[in-house]
């Protein structure tokens, strides 16, 4: 059990740690998406920004290549060239438009407010070769910043004999852009910022490492770089005006000498990298989430089949082990029934073969009668025909006929009686069975002079029953009758058959001196016969309890309130099948 658990919190990990990675290289491509975007849009800024300065600088420039060889400025009349440089200024705004002569003397200045010898500057000595002589710096009066161009002037003779100086405002270029996005600011070749939309950035000079600025005065507030891509970003915090982490764009503007750059803020893009990180992360947390779930229940169920399955195989396995002994048992019991059901067989045949032994002395006797009869009726037929009377002859040979017919039913009872029946049960004639069976005991009743009572039916009684078991039964309550009468004076047998519902009753009563213990009379072996006077072997009746019950009836005994045993042997009647099948009303 602890196994999986450890599995699965490793599993758990690393699913949580690709998550991680995924939504890093998500984060990493969208920031470089995003910059790459800022990164065009600053360029379009920077450049809109440098196009502007550089125009209006170009405006002074012009002025001052214009007005340099303007008629106003020759002659000697100092106040209409004044009137004419003022005028120049104010239409142009520039701070101060100066005429020099060639030696750098100041000749007339607008305002007044140039210094009185330009000489020893750049500009001019570059106006002097001819040439357009330009310089920014801060006016020293004013400590206003200024760009200064320098316009050449010629004689007719094309030699220089002096310049004009147009002195441009820088702040009033500036003032336009100042505080807009993105922070921009334009340095000079020394590196020091000259002009800018940022005024506490004024001044401060390039760091000597090449990258990142450093303010004139103080100690250099912190400041990092770092690529990411092919960009370059500033992290610094050097005013709440410009942004601490910056994506930083350059361009050089070789035609005023100066470089443009621009911090473009890159939070925005941080946050949207941010964000598609985050959404990237949730769905896939989510999707692992609902993937864990039913990964759980699937394993969850799996457990329980297997669980069940196992128990399945066990049961079937003691299943299986309980239908093998079951099998076996009834193998065992079918044998046993089969052993049984062949020593119940041979029973009934010792049983009759038994009455039979007890009949035979009577049952020879019987034969041995109408034997002597039919020898003294063949003599007397034989005198009869010698003497010429042959009706009288032909009287005794049928008087031998019919006694012949009686030897012959008298066998064939006998030889029906021993024969031992296989097939199961059938429709039989009860009265039949009955006449057959005191046929049999025929001998045994005549020589005892047993009053026989019979209340024969006319139709025949149809039960259910093998027909020699049948007769095997009745000569048994016959002979034990006559057995139970024989010391007594009266001897009579009273045999009668009644129909009761779907039932049919056999009773034998006889006038003896009833049933001592009928609760036994029906175990084996259980006899009041004295051995070697009657010899009952107490088998009689048991046998005849089991015939009766394989035909689905009963046999029972009970004592006559007159005195005598009455038996009674209940039977399932044949033609009433179907009677049976419905409720019997008593
Ligand atoms: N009609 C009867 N009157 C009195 N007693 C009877 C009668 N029929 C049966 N019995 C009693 O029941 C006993 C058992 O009868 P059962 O026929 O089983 O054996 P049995 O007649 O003694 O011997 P056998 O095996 O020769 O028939 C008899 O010994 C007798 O005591
Ligand atoms: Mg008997």
């Amino acid at each position: 059990m602890r196994r999986p658990d450890a599995r699965r919190a490793v599993f758990l990990g690393l699913f949580v740690v690709a998550v991680g990675a995924f939504a890093a290289i998500v984060w990493r491509t969208g920031y470089n998406q995003a910059l790459d975007q800022l990164a065009r849009r600053g360029q379009a800024d920077l450049t809109l920004a440098a196009d502007r300065l550089t125009g209006q600088l170009q405006l002074y420039q012009q002025l001052a290549v214009l007005i340099a060889d303007h008629p106003s400025l020759d002659g000697d009349d100092m106040a209409a060239k004044r009137a004419f440089l003022l005028q120049s200024a104010d239409k142009t705004a520039a701070l101060d438009v100066v005429l020099v002569d060639e030696r750098g003397r100041v000749e007339v200045s607008a305002t007044g407010s140039a210094p009185a010898n330009l000489a020893g500057t750049e500009y001019f000595r570059r106006a002097l070769h001819g040439a357009l002589g330009e310089a920014h710096g801060t006016n020293s009066a004013t400590g206003q910043r200024a760009y200064y161009f320098a316009a050449p002037r010629f004689d007719d003779r094309g030699q220089v004999i002096g310049a004009l100086v147009v002195v441009a405002n820088i702040e009033k270029v500036e003032a336009e852009w100042r505080g807009a996005r993105p922070v921009v600011f334009f340095t000079d070749r020394s590196g020091e910022v000259f002009i800018t939309n940022r005024s506490e950035l004024l001044y401060w000079r390039r760091a000597p490492e090449g990258v990142g600025l450093i303010p004139p005065r103080g100690p250099a507030p912190r400041f990092e770089t770092a690529t990411t891509g092919p960009h370059e970003i500033w992290h610094e915090n050097w005013s709440p005006y410009v942004p601490q982490a910056a994506l930083h764009l350059s361009r050089e503007l070789p035609r005023i000498g100066m470089r443009a750059e621009a911090l473009i803020d890159v939070s925005a893009a941080q946050r949207i990298a941010w964000l598609q990180a985050a959404v990237v992360a949730a769905v896939c947390l989510a999707f692992g989430a609902i993937l864990f779930v039913v990964t759980e229940r699937r394993r969850t169920l799996a457990l329980a089949n297997t669980k069940l399955e196992g128990r399945v195989a066990e049961r079937t396995a003691e299943l299986s082990q309980a239908n093998a002994a079951l099998r076996r048992e009834v193998a065992e019991r079918s044998a046993a029934e089969a052993a049984l059901k062949k020593a119940q067989d041979d029973l009934v045949q010792a049983g009759k073969l038994s009455a039979l032994g007890q009949m035979s002395a009577g049952i020879s006797h019987e034969l041995n009668q109408p034997l002597m009869a039919i020898q003294q009726y063949a003599e007397n037929g034989a005198l009869f025909l010698e003497r010429g009377k042959s009706g009288p002859a032909a009287q005794n040979l049928s008087r031998i006929g019919s006694m012949a017919r009686r030897m012959a039913r008298i066998i064939r009872n006998l030889r029906a009686f021993a024969r031992q029946e296989s097939e199961p049960v059938s429709r039989v004639d009860l009265v039949k069975v009955v006449d057959s069976a005191l046929e049999l005991s025929e001998a045994r009743l005549r020589s005892d002079a047993v009053h026989v009572d019979w209340d024969r039916p006319t139709a025949p009684v149809w039960v259910t029953g093998g027909e020699v078991r049948l007769c095997q039964v009745v000569v048994n309550l016959i002979g034990n009758a006559v057995d139970a009468m024989a010391a007594h004076d009266v001897q009579r047998l009273d045999i009668g058959i009644r129909r009761d519902g779907a039932r049919v009753e056999l009773e034998v009563r006889d006038t003896g001196p009833g049933i001592e213990e009928p609760e036994k009379m029906f175990d084996p072996f259980y006899s009041t016969k004295i051995v070697g006077d009657s010899e009952g072997m107490g088998l009689g009746l048991s046998i005849s309890y089991g015939l009766v019950q394989s035909f689905g009836g009963v046999i029972r005994g009970r004592n006559h309130p007159e005195g005598g045993a009455v038996m009674i042997v209940e039977l399932v009647a044949a033609d009433a099948d179907e009677a049976s099948a419905r409720p019997e009303v008593a």
